[in-house]
């Protein structure tokens, strides 16, 4: 899905780098912590990492294998699954991002757990590269996490609201690419989102969707950085310079 040259896919990682050191500020000690999956969310569970080892006392859950075993690596105490269990912020990554901070997400493959853990969480803020702010969305592909056994019948349903569905592959020719839960994941090509509450509710009452990657009303916040500049997004304001909130409100 990454269609950009070895130098702008650089220039977008410095961009993704920056935003994660951006937000380190916003988690403060004694905070339980959703980390979110993919290179920017990498970026940030590293960084954060490096507190930890100095000192900053947290408790984080990851929202994918990867990202739990990226965590570990770096020191970062980690916390099961359980009931009442809340996070006072959740720090992930977002394949599109709107001006009213509706995301899709799952790129990665690891929209449920996110969806999960943005859920169960206080503030969930987006921090992102220059390329993920878009004014409207439906370029990125919207994935869909399915139950195998239903994958036929889901193809047909989203066939028929116009979604242009590929299933996922693996990156073992011949394999299709599975979720942490063993499930599938389809990719859905709508181009525009005219109305993505209205295209969320059909999905999630399509059997055997587990989960769709439209994130509406969830962030908080999205840190976007372009070049060297690090601005903060909320929902129908306009952007702010990130030194001016570099903590949570
Ligand atoms: C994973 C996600 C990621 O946040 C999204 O794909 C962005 O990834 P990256 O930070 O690598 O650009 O939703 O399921």
């Amino acid at each position: 899905m990454n269609k950009n040259s070895p130098d702008q896919q650089t220039n977008l990682d410095a961009e993704k780098q920056l935003a994660a050191a951006a937000v380190l500020d916003w988690v403060r000690a004694g905070m339980t912590v959703g980390l979110g999956t993919g290179s920017t969310a990498a970026h940030f569970i590293t960084q954060l990492g490096e507190r930890v080892r100095n000192g900053l006392q947290i408790q984080a859950t990851a929202t994918s294998k990867a990202s739990e075993d990226l965590a570990r690596r770096v020191g970062i105490p980690l916390l099961e699954p359980r009931r009442g269990l809340r996070f006072d912020l959740t720090v992930d990554g977002a394949d599109e991002l709107d001006p009213s901070l509706r995301l899709i997400k799952g790129g990665g493959g690891a929209l449920l757990r996110e969806k999960v853990l943005a859920t169960a969480s206080d503030y969930l803020l987006i921090i992102a590269d220059s390329s993920k702010a878009v004014a409207q969305l439906g370029r990125f592909p919207l994935p869909l996490e399915v139950v195998p056994f239903a994958l036929p019948w889901v193809l047909d349903a989203v066939d028929a609201l116009g979604g242009a569905p590929v299933v996922r592959v693996g990156q073992t020719a011949g394999t299709l690419a599975h979720s942490d839960q063993g499930n599938l994941l389809v990719d859905c090509h709508f181009k525009q989102l005219a109305d993505p509450e209205g295209l969320a509710q059909q999905l999630q009452t399509i059997p055997g969707v587990v989960e769709h990657g439209l994130f509406l009303g969830l962030a908080r916040a999205a840190v976007v950085a372009t070049g060297g500049q690090v601005l903060v997004h909320r929902a129908g304001a306009a952007p702010t310079a990130a030194s001016l909130f570099s903590a949570l409100p």
